[in-house]
């Protein structure tokens, strides 16, 4: 079974509501019939019903028409409250009544107010919006987990090539958020990492902090920030495999990384690579799509404590489907 499918069939056991502010893109609101007819989640679109309705109806979206949840952003029965728990949750930041008034009719505070209340498990948006647009709500109104400070998004690659990862599968981190981590900061992305992988993928993590570096071969600031980064991983999550610093070809290459770092259990065999900063994560996930022709599937957003997901705005019906079971996947914790 290919990962996808995996994906979907984990969703399908525990149909989390999954809410999609854009609810008005027809990109979204295709995929939600989708969604529903193979049962991956509960759906709730967020937009104006009338324009819904009439996509529905002119393109048979009968799932959706069925099944959905369909929210009026001007009028949500829970307004008032979502309305008074921002005013609380920004209160330091000198948040009035009326710009919460006025931002709980934007749906991408509305799905997060959903969400921060319980009434919703997870969202996915990013077809119609700018990455910041759709994470900023998320980071003031959800925030970070516990014992986590930074949320950072990875890359599901799925490899031709299946000598690499497990079976042709890595992941990549962080590949779409956090432009300069700290030290303790990438530490941190680290550890959110082997989580996701574990809750996606499943399977052991075997964690690579890359670097232009390996074990010692360069000194610069900038390898002593992934030295320091890779002794905070393993403080923090001692059960997690952690090996750092290394080069990408020793992380990833069994014969290199045996003769750059022996006696490392990951050296070599790394199936997550945790990149120094946005800039090389960024670069490195994209050459592998295209020079390598893999699949890259995401940004997972992790770090938050609840699921949230961005798409890129050219995401294809397929992306939207795969997200949102994703975004499930991440709501069970499976
Ligand atoms: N994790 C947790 N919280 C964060 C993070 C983070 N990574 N970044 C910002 N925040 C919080 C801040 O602490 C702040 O909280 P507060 O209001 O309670 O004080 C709030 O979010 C807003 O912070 P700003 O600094 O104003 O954040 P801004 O909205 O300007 O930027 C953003 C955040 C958009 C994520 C920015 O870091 C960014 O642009 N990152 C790069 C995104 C990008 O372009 N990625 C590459 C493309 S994606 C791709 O190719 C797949």
């Amino acid at each position: 079974m290919d990962l996808i499918e995996k994906i979907k069939l984990n969703a399908k056991r525990e149909k989390r509501l999954v809410v999609l502010p854009e609810g008005t893109e027809p990109r979204t609101v295709e995929a939600a019939d989708i969604v529903i007819r193979e049962g991956l989640a509960s759906i709730a679109l967020i937009g104006d019903p009338e324009r819904i309705g009439s996509m529905v109806s002119e393109k048979g979206f009968e799932n959706v028409k069925r099944s959905a949840t369909i929210i009026d952003p001007l009028d949500h029965p829970m307004k008032q409250h979502y309305i008074d728990m921002m005013v609380e949750i920004r209160k330091k930041k000198g948040l009035t009544r009326e710009q919460a008034a006025e931002l709980i009719e934007n749906p991408l505070y509305l799905s997060v107010m959903m969400i921060k209340n319980g009434d919703a498990d997870g969202e996915v948006a990013g077809a119609d919006n700018a990455t910041g647009d759709v994470l900023r709500p998320a980071f003031q109104y959800i925030k970070t987990a516990p014992g986590i400070s930074v949320v950072s998004g990875a890359f599901i690659m799925i490899l031709k090539d299946r000598e690499y990862g497990d079976n042709g599968i890595m992941m990549f981190a962080d590949c779409a958020v956090h432009p300069d981590p700290t030290d303790k900061e990438l530490a941190e992305i680290a550890v959110a990492t082997a989580g996701t992988y574990r809750d996606i993928v499943g399977g052991e993590p075997r964690v690579a902090m890359l670097s232009f570096s390996t074990k010692g071969s360069a000194s610069h600031p900038m390898v002593d920030k992934v030295v320091n980064a890779t002794r905070m991983a393993r403080e923090m999550a001692p059960g997690i495999l952690i090996e750092g610093e290394l080069q990408a070809d020793a992380a990833i290459v069994e014969s290199i990384g045996r003769k750059k770092a022996p006696g490392s259990e990951i050296a070599g065999n790394a199936n997550v690579l945790v990149f120094p900063t946005l800039e090389t994560g960024n670069i490195a996930y994209k050459l592998v799509q295209r020079l390598a022709h893999a699949e890259a599937v995401g940004p997972v957003l992790q770090g938050m404590a609840a699921p949230i997901n961005d798409l890129s705005r050219g995401c294809s019906v397929d992306d939207i489907v795969s997200l949102i079971a994703i975004t499930a996947n991440q709501a069970s914790g499976s």
